[in-house]
């Protein structure tokens, strides 16, 4: 079938499970698997019958996870890799390639980094701010894509901050990762339109997760503008995640108000980076 006609019969089902991607049977790989909405959404997958390959660097944390899937049935297995390193990520794909086979879902989820401005930021810090989420992406990604193109089927789900969208104020290195994760989505859906593999990108809000925690002064970094909405649990991102998937969406934001706010910056983004600057809470107030 047309690809449009595709979606354009899926739209239609909309709210009935017809035409929804099923995920039951289907091998999703979840970088950033050992806390968080990474965790969260490998529960998700492996509740609706995914089979779950989980990666972070951290092998208790990923465990722990597997543990839970498989103590309700689920399948998990665990690939503890720094996705910042190239050769380390390019031996996990061969060895997932051998053991476990080609994912049907890879979704970009890892990612850290401090809100720190230019002077702040080391060059060291800039790199590795890169490294994961984007580096990291681009390496698991390229391990996987010429296996899913030559089979012509797939979906990768890519993960980044409305600081994607507005710049953030005095985070300069995390914004542009960030960036680079919604070029990275674009890119691929460039090159991927006369394929049937999907590209998603999800944006969320703030997290209750543990990303706070591993980016200490973030949380009072926020601007003000921020608290209109509401705080996310991961669970609930990964929900999102799912439903991404079986309907084969190309851009979620949540919560609502929020992918308002960035519709609005399409259209008017004088507008709502004012809104942003003139409630951000560093030094970038002060400049004004
Ligand atoms: N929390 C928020 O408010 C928020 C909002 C919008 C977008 N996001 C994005 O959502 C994603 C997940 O964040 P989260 O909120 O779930 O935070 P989190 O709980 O800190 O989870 C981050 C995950 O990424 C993994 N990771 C980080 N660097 C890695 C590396 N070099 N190699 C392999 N794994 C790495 C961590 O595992 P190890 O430490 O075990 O490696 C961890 O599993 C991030 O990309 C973040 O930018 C978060």
């Amino acid at each position: 079938m047309d690809r449009r006609v595709g979606d354009l019969a899926r739209v239609a089902c909309a709210g009935s499970t017809v035409g929804l991607m099923k995920i039951e049977g289907r091998l999703a790989l979840i970088t950033g698997a050992s806390s968080g909405i990474g965790a969260a959404t490998a529960k998700a997958m492996a509740r609706e019958g995914g089979r779950v390959l989980l990666l972070a660097r951290t092998p208790s944390g990923l465990e722990q996870v597997a543990a839970e899937i498989k103590s309700k049935g689920g399948a998990a297995w665990v690939y503890p890799v720094d996705l910042s390193d190239a050769a380390a990520v390019e031996r996990t794909g061969q060895s997932i390639l051998k053991e476990a086979g080609v994912p049907d879902i890879l979704i970009n989820n890892a990612g850290a980094g401090r809100w720190l401005s230019v002077e702040e930021t080391s060059p060291e810090e800039t790199v590795q701010m890169m490294a994961s989420p984007y580096f990291g992406a681009f390496y698991i990604t390229r391990a996987f894509l010429s296996a899913m193109r030559q089979r012509d089927s797939g979906h990768i789900v890519n993960l980044t901050s409305p600081a994607g969208f507005v710049a953030w104020p005095d985070a300069t290195a995390y914004t542009v990762a960030r960036w680079a994760m919604r070029g990275f989505h674009e890119a691929l859906r460039s090159d991927l339109h006369t394929t049937k593999i999907d590209v998603t990108l999800i944006v969320p809000g703030e997290v209750s997760s543990s990303y706070f925690a591993n980016n200490p002064g973030g949380g009072e970094q926020l601007p003000g503008i921020s608290k209109l909405y509401r705080t996310l649990t991961p669970e609930e991102v990964a929900e999102a995640i799912v439903r991404s998937v079986q309907r084969r969406k190309r851009e979620v934001i949540i919560p609502p108000l929020l992918s308002l706010t960035l519709r609005m910056h399409r259209v008017w983004p004088g507008l709502v980076e004012s809104a942003l600057l003139r409630t951000a809470a560093g030094p970038a107030k002060k400049k004004l």
